[in-house]
């Protein structure tokens, strides 16, 4: 009897029948059995977790990926933008001595220029240059507005042109920018409300809390299964904190899972839609500004984040 394993060594003592023995291997095998379930259970655990974690990683070196490109379009968007304005302001002088050729063009009659001139005229549709000219110029500006405000938030969103400092900042500001980047994510499912209050800047890591409210705000969207539904961005402030509100419509969360929301990798959506980190940083990102982050949820109705952030950090004693 190998002494070394007292189950066996155990049963050895006391029982003198020779099947006892048999009996403890089976027991034995059986024990084996079930770790190596365990064991490939938690093997399989581990390989979803590393799925998910390449996911996420993915998920951040796009986010660089866009960062830096949006830093590298800012560049040939601002001449462009500029040019255009420039652009604009000579196309107002040619329109202007255009006309005064037109003015002159009476004294022109009957000679050969000016039948050239009525020909040319017919020819390139005059007419419809002139009013055609202004509307493409104006569509093109608000095209270029609008590339120029996307770099901007993404700009802002990531906060490429400064390192991680703690500042004084605008949520409304990093909300409002958050809320372009995601409203592709956002508009097909829902109304956004912004029920804003009186906010003062507060002390923070902005692209950080960017994050945290993008989160909030995705999470908030897939909620919503109906056709459509309400986002609410409720803020305010007392003499020390300040708190954001993300309200919508959806889903709900149910009980048993509230607990455990904010757990890395929980997550109840399919494989590929979520990775169940999205609360679990914002978590921490809230707790790294000494703030709390609380959540209120009845299913069918819908769920409440609320964020609350202390306007400036607890000295230290
Ligand atoms: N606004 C919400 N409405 C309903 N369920 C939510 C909401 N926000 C989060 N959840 C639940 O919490 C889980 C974890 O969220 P999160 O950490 O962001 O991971 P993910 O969104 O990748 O699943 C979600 O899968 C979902 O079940
Ligand atoms: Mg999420």
């Amino acid at each position: 009897m190998s002494s070394h394993d007292p189950l066996l060594a155990e049963s050895a003592n006391t029982t003198s029948s020779p099947l006892s023995a048999a009996d403890v291997t089976a027991d034995r095998v059986k024990e084996l059995l079930r770790s190596n379930e365990e064991l490939m259970q938690l093997n399989a655990k581990l390989s979803d977790a590393q799925d998910k974690l390449m996911q996420s990683e993915k998920m951040a070196s796009i986010g660089q990926l866009a960062a830096g490109v949006a830093h590298e379009i800012n560049n040939p968007i601002g001449f462009i933008f500029s040019n255009f304005g420039t652009l604009e302001r000579y196309l107002g002088d040619l329109f202007q001595m255009l006309a005064a050729y037109e003015e002159a063009e009476p004294a022109l009659a009957g000679t050969p220029a000016a039948a050239r001139l009525r020909a040319l005229r017919e020819k390139i549709e005059l007419d419809f240059l002139k009013e055609d000219i202004p509307s493409l110029m104006a569509e093109s500006k608000d095209g270029i507005t609008r590339v120029r405000n996307i770099v901007q938030n993404l700009k802002d969103f990531s906060r490429v042109d400064t390192s991680q400092k703690w500042v004084l900042a605008d949520l409304h500001h990093g909300i409002d920018s958050t809320l372009n980047i995601v409203n592709n994510e956002i508009k097909y499912k829902a109304e956004v409300v912004k029920a804003y209050g009186e906010l003062p800047d507060i002390e923070c890591l902005p692209s950080e809390l960017n994050q945290v409210f993008m989160n909030l705000l995705v999470n908030a969207a897939h909620a919503i299964q109906a056709d459509r539904g309400v986002i609410t961005i409720s803020t305010g402030a007392d003499d020390s904190r300040v708190w954001v509100e993300i309200q919508d419509t959806g889903e709900g969360i149910a009980k048993e899972n509230l607990g455990r929301i904010f757990d890395p990798f929980f997550t109840t959506k399919a494989v590929g839609k979520g990775t169940g980190l999205g609360l679990s940083l914002s978590y921490g990102i809230v707790k790294k500004h000494f703030g709390s982050i609380d959540v209120f949820s009845e299913q069918g109705v819908g769920t409440r984040f609320r964020v609350t952030l202390p306007i400036q950090h607890p000295q230290e004693v």
